[in-house]
Order: structure tokens, then C-alpha cells, then sequence
């Protein structure tokens, strides 16, 4: 079976375009759709991975990314975020022609609010948009991500990737071009080795357009994360690129790993790529988005014995989803820089040009962040920002009955009595419902943990619950006012922890309660993480 173009290893010094290099080489591979990684295609450094893949005859029918455009000649929104504080709307563009994202136009029009992405545009002509998911067969409505949560370097300058933290997703419900009924596609996209999870489903590719499980080979989308489906055998602890193929999650056609050197992708940034012929063949690779090549984990059959109905030939719907599974299952967290879908299977040669432009991209370190260290199992106090509070430590009330449990803040100085130092301190734990989040332990109390109940915020002792976990559980970003961390609630992720009238509750920013004024409201959430009260 002819599998497009493959190139045979080219001179070291070839720097001609694409086109020219491509014409008429056109050789059969004798196995499976993405056997190594052994061919290389020497490219200008001025192609993006859409302008290699339309010179590969395998054109991008979609592109989505928060950091960069991925044609060269783009020079057109790369998404759309939205602020709380009055609905408005503001497209994000890149700084030049086939550049990276103007990031400086969020944090201006962001400022004093917060915002989150409500697009992530196409950047083909097929205008092929994720916008927030709507309900889905396992979901509710997704929410947006919060715009500035993941604040990373590309090229040198600054710019958001995309951090879903569990119910957020995005879909363009029915897209246009994409592959659909069996026939071939490729798509990759770059996440995150440092932020995955267990949940259903972490995904970018295609889906159902219903939302709904409509069986096997209905969807073919790349999935990161540490889930193992069914019986199936991994190797390692993940998180390892995946096909999700619909009802499972694959490392091969027997959903099992046959790579034992595949034992996850623990980078900060991973390439995560799939390609499917829709008729018989599928093929996973991944690697370190900032060095070296892809690794090809699987190539070989789709999945036939033992499923039924068999995955061949796929029946994809052309839906496109990101961020959560086919039917809107959104128990995932990841994160999202930029990925692609194409019309045809990609040859090898073009998946390694792409792979190299992702590296010269250069991505690199999350900003950093004054205002403490988050170092799990460390001893803490948290300390408000609000000028009006700067000398107020996160502090449990531990005597009489009726405030006992309650969480405050207090207070603290080097005068205050040991029992009061120690109500102000706490123990960073992993979290108690996502190891990527944090929950803190009460230092006095051990076993009670800091959780939400009607959104105000309780010591209350750990119990085993699910509904416990997820309340006592809260995420990690760089403080909203510019210092420290903010911390959002895992179940309720526009909520953030906040004082108000030295209360501590989970709250959004205008939303319906008193506490939820926006009044200060990106001070009290902000939070600067401090040597121990009582160590
Ligand atoms: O295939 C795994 C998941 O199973 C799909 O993403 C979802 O649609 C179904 O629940
Ligand atoms: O929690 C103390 C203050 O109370 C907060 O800064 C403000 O939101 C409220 O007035």
C-alpha cells in the first residue's frame, strides 16, 4: 500500500523548499503507516508545520495554537479570550506575519479582571474554530480556560498556553475537511508532560459530532494522559500519547503497549502525534517537544480481534475535539499549545520536519514567580496581599465549638502565641483528587484538610470521599495580581481561594455571592506562600 511521500535520507547540506525536494519521489513502505523515524527532509527554516505538510501533499484542514501561527503567511487572530468584569471580547494576534502570539494585548486588556480563552480560531480556511464545548452524552457544558494560566516562552517571548484543570473543552462541532467514513488523516499536537491526569479524556483530534458515544471508530483523536483502559497493559507510569479511537484508548491494535521502552512522556513539553489510513493502519508517535526526534511507540494494524465491531475501517464524524473525550467526558486536565489535523497520512520525512520546527521554537519555562515556593510536603503559611491584610495568615479557628473548623485569616506575628502560629500553618500536600493540584493539611489537626462546603472554606478531617477530595483540592497559578499564587478550586475552577471580611471562601470574580465581589477581588485571591508561623 502506497503510504504518500517518503523521502530517502537527503544531503546534509540540501536548504531547497519542500516543493522541489518532494517532486515525484514516491516510494511504497513495507510496513505499517510510521515505521521510524530514519528519514530526514531538509526544510527552510521560514516553513511552519502547516507549510510543511501542504508540501508534503498532506495539507493542515485544521490548526489551532495559543502561542504561534503555524503557516507562515498567517497573520490573523490565534484566539479570543473574554474578561469577567464586563463580557467583552478581544481577539489575541500574533506580533508579526507568521509569528508569535501578542500576549501584551491580553495582559492590557485582561488587567484588573480576569479572562478566559472563549476561541481558539482555525488558522486554515476552513474555519474550522474551537469554541467552549456544550453538553455532551458524559458532560455538562464545559467551562473556558482561564487565559492566563499558563504563561510559557516561544521564540523568545512570552505567551499563554492553554491549562485545562477538569470541566473545560472545547469543540468545533462540525467541522469542514475534516476526515470522516474511513478516510486518512495525521494530526499532532504539543502538551505537557508535568500536568496530566487519570480522567476521561484528555484529547485533540476527531470526534462525533452528536457528542455523543456513537461506537467504535467514530473517533480518532490523540489522547495524553496517564489513563490505562480496561485490561489493557501499559509500561511505565505514563503519561503516554494514546489513540483514542473511541471506547478505549490505544497503545497498538490490541489497545496493550507493544513498546517497552514506551513508559511515559514526563518532559514539560511533549509532541504527541497520530496518524491513521482509516482503512487498516495506525501509527503513535511521541518525544520531547524542546530536543531530538519523535519516537515511533506503534505502527501496525487498527484494533480488529476482540472488538466488535472492529475498528476497520474507522467511521470518523469530523468533529473536532479538544480537551476532553468524544462524548464530552471531562474528568481531564492537560495542556494545550498547539496541534493540527490534516487531509492524508503524512509521511515520516514530514513528521520529522514538523517535529523540527517545533523544537526551534524553543519552548520554554513556565514564568517565574516571586512571592514563594509550592514544594509538595512542605511546611507553610499563606500570607494576603490586600493592602489592607498584609499582615493576615491563612488560619484555621480552632477554639469553641460554634467557629470551630472555620478558616480564616488571622493575624500573625512574631509576637502571637504558639497556639496561634500553629493555627496559621499548614502542610502542602499533593492533591487530594489531582497529584498536579495541591491540598492543605492542617498542620495542628493531622488528617484535617482545608475544603469548601456552600463555598466557604472549613478545616473538616479527610474522609475518604470522592465529593471530599475534590472539594479539598485547588490548583495552582501565578497570582492574578501580579505576585504569588492564586489558587482555584478543582471542582469549581473559576473559583478561587479569597478572603472577604477575613473569611475564606471559593470565589468567581462577579459572580453571585457577596463574597464574589470585584471589589479587590484579584488581591484576595492572591496569596504569597511563606516560610512556616510554626515549622
Ligand atoms: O474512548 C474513550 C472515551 O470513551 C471517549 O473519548 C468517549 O467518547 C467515551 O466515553
Ligand atoms: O478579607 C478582608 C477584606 O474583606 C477583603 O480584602 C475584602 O474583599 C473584604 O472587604
Amino acid at each position: 500500500m502506497k503510504h504518500g511521500l517518503l523521502l530517502r535520507r537527503l544531503g546534509a547540506t540540501a536548504v531547497l523548499g519542500l516543493t522541489v525536494l518532494l517532486a515525484g519521489q514516491t516510494v511504497s513502505m513495507a510496513a505499517g503507516i510510521g515505521s521510524n523515524g530514519s528519514t530526514t527532509l531538509a526544510v527552510t527554516a521560514s516553513l511552519l508545520p502547516c507549510d510543511i505538510y501542504a508540501n508534503g501533499g498532506t495539507a493542515c484542514v485544521a490548526a489551532h495554537s495559543t502561542t504561534r501561527a503555524l503557516f507562515a503567511n498567517y497573520n490573523g487572530p490565534l484566539y479570543q479570550v473574554t474578561r469577567a468584569s464586563d463580557s467583552t471580547k478581544e481577539d489575541i494576534g500574533v506580533q508579526a506575519k507568521g509569528g508569535y502570539a501578542k500576549a501584551g494585548d491580553q495582559d492590557a486588556f485582561c488587567s484588573g479582571t480576569t479572562c478566559i480563552i472563549s476561541i481558539i480560531y482555525d488558522q486554515t480556511s476552513n474555519k474550522n474554530d474551537l469554541a467552549i464545548e456544550p453538553k455532551g452524552g458524559n458532560g455538562a457544558a464545559d467551562n473556558g480556560v482561564p487565559a492566563d494560566a499558563l504563561p510559557v516562552t516561544a521564540g523568545g517571548v512570552k505567551v499563554y498556553g492553554a491549562s485545562f484543570s477538569g470541566h473545560m473543552g472545547y469543540r468545533n462541532v462540525v467541522g469542514t475537511m475534516v476526515a470522516r467514513n474511513g478516510s486518512p488523516e495525521s494530526m499532532y499536537m504539543v502538551t505537557s508532560g508535568n500536568h496530566f491526569n487519570s480522567g476521561c479524556c484528555f484529547d485533540y483530534g476527531n470526534a462525533e459530532i452528536s457528542l455523543n458515544d456513537t461506537g467504535n471508530g467514530h473517533m480518532d483523536a490523540i489522547n495524553f494522559g496517564n489513563e490505562r483502559w480496561s485490561n489493557f497493559t501499559v509500561n511505565g507510569n505514563g503519561p503516554w500519547v494514546q489513540a483514542d479511537l473511541e471506547n478505549g484508548l490505544f497503545q497498538s491494535e490490541t489497545g496493550s503497549s507493544k513498546d517497552t521502552t514506551n513508559t511515559g512522556d514526563t518532559e514539560p513539553y511533549v509532541t504527541a502525534m497520530l496518524k491513521n489510513d482509516g482503512q487498516k493502519n495506525f501509527a503513535l508517535k511521541h518525544g520531547n517537544a524542546q530536543s531530538g526526534a519523535l519516537s515511533t511507540s506503534y505502527s501496525g494494524p487498527l484494533p480488529t480481534t476482540g472488538f466488535n465491531p472492529t475498528y476497520t475501517p474507522m467511521k470518523q464524524e469530523g468533529s473536532i475535539v479538544l480537551g476532553t473525550g468524544g462524548d464530552n467526558s471531562n474528568g481531564s486536565i492537560g495542556s494545550f499549545f498547539e496541534g493540527v489535523m490534516t487531509a492524508g497520512v503524512a509521511s515520516d520525512a514530514v513528521d520529522n520536519a514538523v517535529q523540527a520546527n517545533i523544537v526551534s521554537v524553543g519552548y520554554g519555562g513556565k514564568s517565574s514567580t516571586a512571592g514563594g515556593v509550592l514544594s509538595p510536603d512542605s511546611t507553610i503559611s499563606l500570607n494576603a496581599t490586600t493592602p489592607c491584610c498584609t499582615t493576615r495568615y491563612i488560619s484555621q479557628q480552632s477554639g469553641g465549638t460554634a467557629q470551630s473548623g472555620t478558616v480564616v485569616t488571622a493575624v500573625i506575628s512574631s509576637a502571637s502565641s504558639t497556639s496561634n502560629a500553629q493555627d496559621g500553618t499548614w502542610i502542602l500536600r499533593a492533591g487530594l483528587a489531582d497529584q498536579t493540584c495541591y491540598s492543605f493539611e492542617s498542620r495542628d489537626y493531622p488528617g484535617q484538610f482545608m475544603r469548601h462546603y456552600n463555598f466557604q472554606i472549613y478545616r473538616q478531617p479527610m474522609d475518604g470521599s470522592q465529593q471530599f477530595r475534590a472539594d479539598a483540592t485547588f490548583c495552582s497559578e501565578p497570582g492574578k495580581v501580579g505576585q504569588g499564587f492564586s489558587f482555584h478550586s478543582y471542582n469549581y475552577p473559576t473559583r478561587y481561594l479569597r478572603h472577604f471580611n477575613n473569611t475564606l471562601y471559593v470565589s468567581s470574580n462577579g459572580g453571585p455571592n457577596n463574597f464574589d465581589t470585584q471589589n479587590v477581588w484579584i488581591n484576595d485571591v492572591s496569596w504569597l506562600v511563606t516560610t512556616p508561623w510554626a515549622p
